[in-house]
């Protein structure tokens, strides 16, 4: 492509560190469809005859339909698929394929195929999450009375419905469709016409190749657009996010499923066995997904790394932008999927999540809050407790078979409708403050999301 300039071939060598095509030949429908606006442009602007459009488009539609059909022969020594595709072109239609790259660079090519991928991405990825939060949902819609100790630093604090428990993850995955919305808006902007750096002395008409591509903006400044990589790092955090709460549920349910737990069920062919311990049945795809938000946050850094140091305006580096994108994406989508299967076929063991939630100690800062109303300051309601707690496990003697003297040595304020608040039921029915987990909250929640969920605000 450059061959003009240079007297010898390029090294074997630099040749396979500098190819790219083993990985951006996934760029070819985007490549391939800017063209074909590209192409449009050109002969707007009098640079193309109409045949000569005509035969780029037939060729360029050919191309990708053996490309799709896996019979087209992708080549190390052209680089990367923009010359893949070029080269290929003018191979078969001659001359027109020949003036096809006319007013424009591989940069501001490469910078239009990765914002139309991500594009396509975002917008599946958002599907992901919704069909993780659907699963969710589903989840706690059919396990809508379990109840489960809610836990602070890992240890039982106060009881809450299990569906409360999930909704918690329903309302991080919508921040997550809400940072990819707010991505996809700078992701959407229209760089052809930006050239290698500093446009071109053809002037073509950038709004036409945006309508055609269906971008509802073009960039305004051409140095800009060759080397901003920006709507990239902000889908990889968006995606490393993500993969941070799916990270979090992971730990949940791995540890649900212990014996220790018993709180849930998975499904067999939702986990694995043991190649020698024949009673295993082991949380593998929580596991894994646990495992990958680590390479999430990895592909993150990788690219910011990248472009800390890069003066404008492209710059060769920006190539090293797309693998860690790749796997980003191709790894956050499965995950996603594989969860809410996962997640949707999960049996609540709500007998055992009861029993533990079940537990008086839950129910502590509920007796201090009797005390409150009975008008004791909170600090000295909590001291009283703390005593109570004390002589709890001094005893043996759980609160609800403590006797009424024992209450009454603690505080005098004590009265035989203490027991009262000493139930489960009772304690979930009082939190019903806006947020809280009383039933008839998570039930409003739960028809909310509902809701929500099935008209889910597109991109
Ligand atoms: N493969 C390159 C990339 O991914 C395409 C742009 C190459 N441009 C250049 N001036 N060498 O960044």
């Amino acid at each position: 492509m450059w061959k003009g300039r240079f007297q010898t071939d390029t090294s074997s060598l630099v040749q396979r560190y500098g190819e790219s095509i083993s990985y951006d030949w996934r760029l070819y429908p985007y490549d391939i469809q800017g063209s074909m606006a590209h192409a449009v442009a050109l002969q707007a602007a009098g640079i193309l005859t109409k045949a000569e459009l005509k035969a780029i488009h037939r060729g360029l539609r050919e191309i990708l339909r053996d490309i799709d059909a896996g019979n087209f022969e992708f080549r190390p020594e052209l680089e990367d698929i923009h010359m893949n595709i070029e080269s290929a072109l003018t191979a078969r239609i001659g001359a027109a394929g020949a003036k096809l790259h006319t007013a424009r660079s591989r940069n501001d090519q490469v910078a239009l195929d990765v914002r139309l991928y991500c594009r396509t991405e975002t917008a599946r990825i958002l599907d992901g999450v919704r069909g993780l939060q659907r699963a969710l949902l589903s989840c706690a819609r059919s396990h809508s009375d379990a109840v489960v100790p809610g836990y602070t630093h890992l240890q039982r604090g106060q009881p809450v419905l299990f569906a409360h428990h999930l909704l918690a993850y329903l309302e991080m995955l919508e921040r997550d469709a809400e940072r990819l919305r707010d991505c996809h808006r700078r992701i959407n902007v229209m760089p052809l016409g930006s050239g290698a750096l500093a446009g071109s002395t053809i002037v073509l008409d950038r709004e036409l190749v945006a309508r055609e591509l269906q971008f509802p903006a073009v960039t305004q400044n051409s140095m800009d657009a060759v080397s901003d990589r920006d709507f990239i790092a902000e889908l990889l955090f968006v995606i490393a996010l993500i993969g941070t709460h799916l990270s979090r549920l992971s730990e949940d349910v791995i540890l649900w499923a212990t014996a220790e737990f018993a709180f849930i069920e998975l499904s067999d062919a939702h986990t694995t066995g043991s190649s020698l311990m024949p009673q295993k049945k082991n949380p593998d795809v929580a596991e894994l997904t646990r495992g990958k938000a680590g390479r999430l946050t990895g592909n993150l850094i990788s690219l910011l790394t990248t472009l800390k140091g890069l003066p404008m305006t492209y710059n060769r580096d920006l190539q090293e932008d797309k693998e860690p994108l790749f796997d980003s994406v191709d790894t956050i989508r499965l995950a996603l999927d594989v969860f809410a299967e996962m997640m949707a076929a999960a049996r609540v063991r709500s007998e055992n999540s009861r029993r533990a939630a079940g537990d008086p100690f839950l129910l502590a800062t509920d007796i201090a809050d009797y005390l409150v109303l009975k008008g004791v300051p909170f600090r000295q309601a909590h001291e009283i407790v703390g005593k109570l707690t004390g002589h709890s496990l001094r005893t043996g003697t759980a609160f609800p078979d403590i006797a009424l003297e024992v209450y009454r040595e603690h505080s005098a304020v004590f009265g035989p409708d203490v027991y009262a608040v000493l139930d489960i039921d009772t304690a979930l029915k009082a939190r019903k403050g806006i947020g809280a987990p009383s039933p008839a909250n998570v039930g409003r929640q739960l028809s909310r999301w509902e809701r929500l969920l099935r008209q889910p605000k597109p991109l």
